[in-house]
């Protein structure tokens, strides 16, 4: 059953662990008809109507194959949220989106596999239309927050989902430059799948942390991505906030 306390859910990890601290839980457990969620969505302190997911699990320890979108999703629409807007860390594909860049794809192209990808059943089967992965109107209400506060927001460009925990070769990235990928990133499919078959609105709010392989100069290190995050986390505060308290 609904619980039309909650309206928005920020779900993330990387970079927004902040978000955790001290929160109040939302509710009691984590468990739902699908498994245990990654966490117990916390209360949004100053902004009540709102709640955050941490999708790796408290202390970072569920890997991107790992975590249970399903049971995530299902908890989120249990507790009545109507937008979900979805931060990740992604790596650049395009050139033009260097480290720190805020990007809002309005595409997705799926490289995952063997994820429990979604709701429906044989006796309960559902064709969800996916056209268009990202909510437009949830884009537009971001692309406006980012304006009000200045923040510089990349309103285009195409997320290429794949397996991980590895990083990719530089012909998969060739490949996915070549269908069209702009950003690359290990979590938001099944993520967007699940939550479009459950009709949330969804939006993927994306923070580039390093150039995809073959893009810079560098082997791709945890270390230098943490710079990275670093130095992009206080913007993306500052749009979630902007966000939360206008949109
Ligand atoms: N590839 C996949 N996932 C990522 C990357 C990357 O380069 N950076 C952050 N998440």
């Amino acid at each position: 059953m609904k619980d039309p306390e909650f309206t928005l859910a920020v779900i993330g990890g990387t970079g927004l662990e902040a978000l955790d601290e001290d929160a109040e839980p939302a509710r009691d457990s984590a468990d739902t008809p699908y498994g245990p969620a990654s966490a117990i969505p916390r209360r949004l302190g100053a902004f009540p109507h709102a709640v955050f997911l941490n999708r790796h699990g408290e202390g970072h320890v569920l890997l991107p194959h790992e975590i249970n979108y399903r049971a995530n999703i299902w908890l989120l629409n249990e507790l009545g949220v109507e937008a979900i807007v979805a931060v990740f860390a992604v790596g650049g594909i395009a050139t033009s989106l260097v480290d720190g860049t805020l990007a809002l794809p309005t595409q997705m192209v799926d490289y995952t596999w063997g994820r429990e990808h979604t709701f429906s059943t044989r006796e309960n089967l559902y064709h969800a239309d996916f056209s268009e992965p990202f909510d437009t109107d949830l884009r537009g209400r971001l692309i406006d927050a980012a304006r009000g506060a200045g923040i510089p927001l990349v309103d285009h460009g195409v997320y290429g989902a794949t397996q991980g925990p590895r990083f990719e070769t530089v012909a998969e990235i060739d490949r996915m430059e070549r269908d069209g990928c702009t950003v690359v990133g290990m979590t938001a499919m099944p993520e967007a799948g699940l939550a479009r078959e459950l009709e949330i609105p969804y939006a993927g709010l994306c923070m580039v942390v390093n150039p995809a392989a073959g893009r810079g100069p560098a082997v791709l290190t945890v270390d230098d991505m943490r710079a990275a995050v670093a130095e992009a986390q206080p913007r993306l505060l500052r749009l979630l906030t902007e966000f939360l308290r206008t949109g």
